[in-house]
């Protein structure tokens, strides 16, 4: 096949997503709150529960801070989100919305880094379980799984049995479909807000000011690299935009149930982090990885707080597996669609479930948890995904521009300054990760671009004339 400029950048028409969107083959059975719970399910896990002990220290109490900062990242980019997923309410979340307005290869890069999004931070988070799984045994039972099956080689073990159970049991749930699955997120999502408002509850009787001072020991720097950290924690609001061929009303409520559960996450971070810190202090809160647990344990002397909390920990890590996993299966759905990965990943079975795809992400994705350690898929994670929300505020900008006349039910304000702060916010945070990491991005792209034109490129759907003479392309912009 001829490679071109045009090729390259063309563009697949949003009435073209749209009308597939349309005739989707995924069932539309879900409304605000379960599409609310499945990005919020996505998000609080174990960011909040792990890595928070971990991001104490690099800031001090004004990791608070951190939250906040990481946040308006977010943010800025969650409005550019909503602003695509109304006009493009399809499933493939930033890569259709790639496709649709910078053109097939940044599309495919963009649907390249959403699999360090979706589906290698899927296994990170896998991994976070583990640990408090641990916890939980420790502190009902008296033991622990040993290293040699719980830790992956390099990090002291073999093998990491529980992460790689915990991502079987999702791919389990969602071969029953998507409406039992959207049940069992509610569900688990209502528990685990609950479990954090447990937390503040009992952390505020032990709150003393003097442990928030001297709140920045490590100023502005310090903040920063706390926030690059906890990026990690607010990964996943998005995710509501992978089920746009799910949602009853997608241009009515996806971005309504982006926004909302942006804005619960945060809140519950803040709150979280400044009752956490006010009640023990930076030393305690990172002296263990189930680091919420110990705090409930030193605040109140007894170990059932800190036991119920361990508890709901693991409930609310397994639910960030259940729906992150579904988010991933339901992107690569859109690229099969269009050609560039094998069309075995859309063919979908008598329930309407991708079962072939959700399956072999599943094998996957357990593989990926049971033998890579948790540090290495975390910053991979936050690059991929700090990647796709740059692409997604360029986005905006763009169908701006090439179709002002398109419907959107929702605008983000003040274009272009709120798509360019989010854009200069994602690559800031960028650069405050380490040199490794992008040496890593870079091997990955590589590989990325390489299966681009060995395969996606000839197999594009958008190589085939549509009905009436033309190819399903828009001229490259
Ligand atoms: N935001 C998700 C978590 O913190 C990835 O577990």
């Amino acid at each position: 096949m001829l490679l071109t400029r045009h090729t390259l950048l063309r563009t697949k028409p949003v009435e073209q997503l749209a009308d597939e969107g349309a005739h989707t083959k995924l069932k539309r059975s879900l409304g605000l709150l379960p599409l609310v719970s499945l990005s919020v399910g996505a998000t609080l896990g174990t960011g909040i529960f792990v890595v928070l002990g971990d991001a104490a220290p690099e800031a001090g109490p004004a990791v608070v801070l951190s939250f906040v900062l990481a946040g308006l990242a977010a943010l800025f980019s969650a409005l550019s989100y909503a602003e695509l997923a109304g006009a493009v309410p399809v499933s493939g979340s930033a890569y259709s919305y790639s496709y649709a307005t910078l053109g097939e290869l940044v599309a495919w890069i963009c649907g390249w880094c959403l699999l360090l999004e979706y589906g290698v931070s899927v296994a990170a988070v896998a991994v976070g379980w583990g640990e408090y799984l641990n916890s939980f045994f420790e502190s009902t039972l008296g033991f622990r799984i040993p290293d040699a099956l719980s830790a992956p080689p390099g990090d002291g073990g073999v093998i990491n049995v529980p992460a790689a159970i915990v991502v079987l049991l999702a791919t389990v749930v969602l071969l029953g479909g998507i409406r039992e699955s959207a049940a069992v997120t509610t569900t688990t999502t209502l528990l685990k807000i609950g479990v954090l408002v447990f937390f503040v509850v009992v952390a505020v009787t032990g709150f003393r000011s003097g442990n928030l001072t001297p709140f920045s020991p490590m100023g502005l720097s310090g903040i920063a690299s706390g926030a690059s950290l906890v990026f990690f924690s607010f990964i996943g609001f998005d995710a509501a935009s992978t089920a746009g061929e799910e949602a009853r009303n997608p241009q009515r409520d996806l971005p309504r149930a982006i926004v909302i559960s942006l804005a619960i996450v945060t809140a519950a971070y803040v709150l979280v982090a400044l009752t956490a810190i006010g009640a023990v202090g930076v030393d305690t809160l990172s002296s263990s990885k189930a680091s919420l647990a110990a705090v409930l344990q030193a605040v109140t002397g007894t170990g059932w707080p800190a036991t119920v909390l361990a508890l709901g920990a693991v409930i609310a890590i397994a639910s960030v597996v259940l729906t992150v996993l579904y988010g991933q299966t339901r992107i690569l759905v859109s690229m099969s669609r269009d050609g560039l990965v094998p069309g075995l990943f859309s063919r979908v079975n008598r329930r309407a479930v991708p079962a072939a795809n959700t399956l072999l992400v599943g094998i996957v994705v357990a593989l990926l948890a049971a033998l890579v350690p948790l540090g290495q898929l975390a910053e991979a994670t936050s690059i991929g995904t700090l990647v796709a929300f740059s692409l997604v505020n360029i986005g905006v900008m763009v169908l701006r521009r090439t179709r002002p006349d398109l419907q959107r039910s929702f605008r983000a304000p003040l274009v272009p300054i709120t798509p360019l702060i989010g854009l200069a916010l994602c690559l800031w945070l960028v650069a405050g990760l380490r040199k490794e990491t992008w040496l890593a991005f870079a091997v990955w792209s590589v590989v990325g671009l390489v299966v681009y034109f060995g395969y996606g490129m000839r197999r594009s759907r958008l190589n085939t004339p549509r009905k009436g003479g033309a190819t399903g392309a828009d001229a490259a912009p």
